[in-house]
């Protein structure tokens, strides 16, 4: 598909100001631009191989639930939103999260619809779910402990859609599932991004950044109670989730655990 470069509606303008290419927004904008796919037109619907799908279950089974999970977006970052309305850069990381998640839960359930997995997911169980959660907004001192656990929800989706797609056998779903990690490796580095950039302006978030990520709990528990993550015992992910933290903060996230846990 040949896109146009052209700027709608004419004439090319003379932009006064250069573009910020280090502006948060604008390089995730890009990255989200570069990296991006359409369910419609780059997934091969046609050539699914349903019985070849059907023969792995236990997979349908996880996409089912890493469906609903997507689904949730919505309520889990809604709540965000409004806390974040004064920060360009972090509504901008959000909505593209909101997008792309929902590109994602739209391509998983149209997957499993394809293949005819049992049972179909409705639109009411996904109300159901939604109801069953708080919307409240975020209070100003949630905003950073949720940016942290939105940033290694995405860090082990991209993990668990990895790991997932190397032990897929049906080639549309391979395919699938590597575009939609790589999708979560910028959604993590969005994230990360954010609560960098407010830890920089104040170190005094260390600590509560390095709470939050040995409290982490994935966003999704709430939505389908168990997440089906990066596989127990999946020491790449793990040392890379630490390794996040200690980038953010300049300490080991175990020598901080060794500080704060009894015993
Ligand atoms: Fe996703
Ligand atoms: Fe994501």
């Amino acid at each position: 598909m040949k896109r146009s470069r052209q700027v709608p509606g004419g004439r090319r303008r003379h932009s006064r100001r250069p573009l910020d290419r280090q502006r948060l927004y604008v390089r995730h904008s890009a990255a989200s631009d570069a990296g991006g796919w359409s369910v419609e037109y780059d997934v091969d619907w046609d050539g699914i191989d349903v019985a070849l799908a059907r023969s792995q279950p236990e997979v349908l089974a996880q996409l089912r639930a890493s469906a609903l999970i997507e689904s949730f977006h919505p309520v889990h970052l809604g709540r965000l939103l409004p806390a974040v309305a004064d920060d360009v850069d972090a509504t901008t990381v959000v909505a593209l999260e909101m997008y792309e998640g929902f590109k994602h839960f739209h391509a998983l359930r149209r997957y499993l619809d394809v293949v005819g997995h049992l049972p179909v997911i409705t639109d009411q169980e996904l109300v159901d779910i939604r109801r069953s959660a708080s919307c409240e907004a975020l209070a100003p001192d949630e905003v950073v402990p949720r940016l942290v656990r939105f940033m290694l929800s995405e860090h082990l989706a991209s993990h668990y859609f990895r790991r997932l797609a190397a032990r897929v056998r049906e080639p549309v779903l391979r395919a699938l599932l590597r575009t939609m990690a790589a999708d979560e490796v910028r959604h993590a580095q969005g994230a990360f991004d954010l609560v960098a950039a407010r830890v920089h302006k104040d170190s005094a978030l260390v600590p509560v950044v390095l709470l939050a990520a040995s409290s982490f709990r994935h966003f999704g528990e709430e939505a389908v109670g168990e997440v089906p993550v990066a596989e127990a015992g999946d020491a790449q992910a793990i040392r890379s989730f630490a390794r996040r933290i200690e980038r953010l903060c300049g300490v080991r996230l175990v020598d901080h655990l060794r500080t704060t846990l009894p015993g």
